[in-house]
């Protein structure tokens, strides 16, 4: 299919309605065959499980044009089973997880001429979604669902694309011990939108939170994961049951051992030890890696010897090795690459 006549090189990370989505509704116990619609818009009951207590969930990846032509996406199964595990949280049926899979590849076929061009530095986002449609009024979980797929071009989820962040540790909790800070639920999205507008009014890219119940370790931001570099060379990344196990943190932890002979771990990372890195980055399938050159703690700098000018070295050969895989130009690990066409 011939590709649109869009500016590929100044998409922004933001939501331009394409061609086809796929829509499939449960009832009375059961998901239908599901369709591809047209119809960007969707009507539902003022008294909707999603509209009255927040039962809605999603999941983000993206969609890639090879340097051969080709269309790709990137390990879309540990997508499906993310949002799987999400929804026996929530109280949501399952959509099972070949044919999320099998939803996701009709999405990005029926729309490939809205997969932006091999480096024109854009990629298709592909957003699948669950919500409680049918009426609720007690607090009970809906009786009826809707599994949603979309997808838009997008460009650099920060602007500036690869410019180094600025980040602040912030006072609000983005998620509670035992609660849904390891799970794709709307409401975490809902209830870090107060802390983000106030980050960016204070001039800071993104927040740090810490661990809600003795704010002493570092968790995540609020829509990706740390990576830090030590002064030796070593990756480290925070490990925390409340927050989100990102698909691109464990594959970069793989490319970090197996690609490039460092020594990755995982492990809880004292607030304390972040001035002593030598480089910090936030990943996540919308950041990808993007580096982050200082984080402000109460008027406290902690600035990395990265720098404001460029990402780190280790940081970017991550950034190089996981981007030539999932556009191609690496040889991917087995069952990491989803041909679509
Ligand atoms: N953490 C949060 C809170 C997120 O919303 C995301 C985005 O999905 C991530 C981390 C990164 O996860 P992934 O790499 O699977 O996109
Ligand atoms: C993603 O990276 O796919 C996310 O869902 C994060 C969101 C903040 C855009």
């Amino acid at each position: 299919m011939e590709k649109k006549n869009i500016d590929w090189g100044n998409l922004g990370f933001g939501y331009m309605p394409t061609t086809k989505r796929f829509v499939s509704n449960y009832k009375d116990g059961a998901w239908d065959e599901g369709y591809l619609s047209t119809d960007a818009t969707v009507q539902i009951s003022e008294c909707a499980g999603v509209l009255q207590y927040s039962q809605s969930c999603f999941e983000g990846l993206k969609a890639y044009t090879t340097e051969d032509g080709r269309i790709v996406c990137f390990r879309p199964d540990l997508n499906a089973a993310r949002m799987a595990d999400t929804c026996r949280r929530l109280e949501m049926p399952v959509y099972p997880e070949d044919t999320w899979v099998e939803a996701v590849k009709q999405v990005v076929a029926a729309n490939s001429d809205y997969v932006p061009p091999y480096g024109s530095g854009a990629t298709l986002y592909i957003r699948p979604f669950m919500f409680g449609s049918g009426p609720v009024i007690g607090v009970s979980p809906s009786g009826e669902y809707q599994f949603r797929v979309f997808c838009t071009p997008v460009g650099p989820y920060f602007k500036g694309g690869v410019k180094p962040l600025t980040i602040r540790v912030s006072d609000y909790d983005r998620a509670a011990p035992h609660g849904t800070g390891h799970i794709k639920a709307g409401l975490n999205y809902a209830m870090s939108l107060h802390a983000i507008v106030e980050a960016h009014e204070q001039g800071y890219d993104e927040n740090m939170y810490l661990d809600a119940a003795t704010r002493t370790k570092v968790e995540e931001t609020g829509g990706a994961n740390f990576i830090f570099v030590t002064k030796d060379g070593k990756v480290v990344t925070p490990k925390s049951d409340s927050i989100l196990p990102s698909i691109t943190r464990r594959s970069l932890m793989y490319v970090a051992k197996e690609y490039l002979g460092l020594e990755a771990e995982e492990r809880e990372v004292p607030f304390d030890e972040v001035k002593e890195f030598a480089e910090c980055g936030l990943c996540g399938t919308a950041a990808v890696i993007s580096p982050v050159g200082k984080i402000v703690d109460h008027g406290k700098e902690i600035c990395l010897p990265s720098g404001m000018t460029d990402m780190g070295p280790v940081t970017k050969k991550l950034y190089d090795t996981l981007t030539g895989i999932q556009m191609g130009s690496i040889k991917a690990p087995e069952g990491w690459i989803c041909e679509i066409c």
